[in-house]
């Protein structure tokens, strides 16, 4: 019935997460809220290095891809769990660090990394930073010398490969904004030009091939392409390079219809296709790093509003308008993207409605879903959408200044604010 471990329904029929009552939750800490289960975001680490030690003999390192939600509690939890971290931009870095999240774990990406970030990534000593073009690496090479270090890079790199998954969020084909192109030989030329420089040390290539990918096809396309290019380069070159970072993308269930494979399906035939390529081309099977995001802390998290109006159109639809939105769930809005709603307090009941399930902005498309099934609600009730973990906070905004609600982390019975909630004040903080 759910599309995630945690979440579970009480005797009085209410959703719980890791058997806390969300009704209760969201009388003590108001609503928009987001909950999210810890255990469950430990568990899914846990899943991905269990089987990375399984199938790979624990030959790599799972890197929590920090952009799906970042705050420093996370960063806390992945430390903890000995995940590595990638981050995207200064701001990401920062709040690692303020967590202390151990910097020579972390993996800085970026199509467009300015020198303030890099300078800030030489300065906290970041252990690898994914170099996405050659300006970026002229410049680092010179910052890195300034420094008087030498800086391990990778180069992240286009594999050609479609994912088949929503058109925006599919980085790796040639038409794409990250990394260097294959075909075209600049990522070969990149490699060259690397090993002229002094103050880098190129360690691996980096890939990622998109996101919420539900078939394995794809990424053992990646990894044939990817160790093929490895033996291109020590034919080319000489050079061998012993990493391979293959990027985030798992699907995660957003709605019950939704059929991802299992992390360790993933890992073994990913493991399986390495070392087979690995044999073939007489290559030494390389340290492998992946980046999941949506897949750590996407199911684990819930958003619960409360319902201000039901509007039936005769004929039309029936919308239900709750104290939140796309400001902190823009994902219907840019990907049509969908979800599984219900009523907290009716959660094991029977979906009687079919609703749109919308916002509180000035805005028509201001929707978190149509044609949603849900049991009844009227004004006053708590509806929970689930697995919102992921790219909701994290891409949140305070259009029509509206403050971004609260994070609450529930932990075995207990519960405590990671994010606090924002307030009218906070919003004109920054005004002059
Ligand atoms: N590594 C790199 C280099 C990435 O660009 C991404 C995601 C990941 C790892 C993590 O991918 P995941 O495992 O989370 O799929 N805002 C979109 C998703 C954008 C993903 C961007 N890159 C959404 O809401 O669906």
């Amino acid at each position: 019935m759910f599309v995630a471990d945690c979440l579970q329904v009480n005797r009085e029929g209410h959703l719980c997460v890791e058997q806390q009552d969300t009704l209760e939750l969201a009388k003590k800490y108001g609503t928009p809220l987001f909950v999210m289960s810890e255990t469950q975001i430990r568990k899914n680490c846990r899943l991905y290095q269990d089987s990375l030690q399984r199938f790979y003999g624990g030959n790599g390192l799972v890197l929590y891809a920090s952009k799906a939600f970042c705050c420093k509690e996370i960063c806390r939890i992945a430390a903890e769990e000995g995940m590595g971290l990638d981050v995207v931009s200064g701001g990401e870095l920062y709040t690692a660090i303020s967590a202390g999240f151990p910097a020579d774990r972390i993996y800085f990406h970026g199509n467009n990394k300015t020198q303030t970030e890099l300078i800030a990534a030489l300065e906290h000593g970041v252990g690898t930073i994914v170099v996405d073009n050659l300006e970026e690496l002229e410049l680092l090479d010179r910052l890195a010398e300034a420094k008087g270090v030498c800086q391990q890079i990778m180069f992240r790199v286009k594999p050609g490969v479609d994912a088949h998954t929503h058109q925006f969020i599919r980085t790796g084909q040639i038409d794409s904004k990250f990394g260097f192109a294959l075909e075209t030989g600049e990522a070969l030329a990149a490699v060259q030009r690397a090993a002229g420089l002094s103050h880098l040390n190129l360690s691996g290539l980096h890939c990622h091939i998109g996101s919420q990918i539900f078939d394995t096809e794809p990424f053992l396309l990646a990894v044939r392409v990817m160790i093929g290019f490895l033996a291109q380069i020590r034919q080319e070159t000489g050079q061998v390079l012993h990493q391979l970072n293959l990027g985030g993308g798992f699907g995660i269930r957003y709605t019950p219809e939704n059929d991802p494979p299992a992390y360790e399906t993933y890992m073994e035939q990913v493991s399986a296709a390495v070392h087979e390529t690995c044999a073939l081309l007489d290559f030494p099977t390389p340290y492998i790093l992946m980046e999941p995001g949506r897949s750590i802390v996407g199911p684990a998290g819930i958003t619960l509003y409360t319902v201000g109006s039901v509007k039936e159109i005769p004929g039309v639809r029936t919308y239900v308008s709750v104290d939140g939105g796309m400001t902190d769930n823009p994902r219907y809005a840019l990907y049509q993207a969908e979800y599984q709603i219900m009523n907290a307090g009716l959660a094991a009941g029977e979906k009687t409605m079919r609703v749109t399930l919308a916002g509180h902005c000035c805005e028509s498309g201001d929707l978190i879903g149509e044609n949603l099934p849900v049991q009844d609600l009227q004004k006053g009730d708590v509806v929970a959408v689930l697995s919102t973990g992921a790219y909701n906070y994290s891409m949140a905004s305070h259009y029509n200044r509206v403050p971004n609600p609260p994070v609450v982390m529930v932990k075995g019975g207990t519960d405590r604010v990671i994010v606090k909630r924002e307030t009218w004040e906070d919003l004109t903080r920054m005004d002059v």
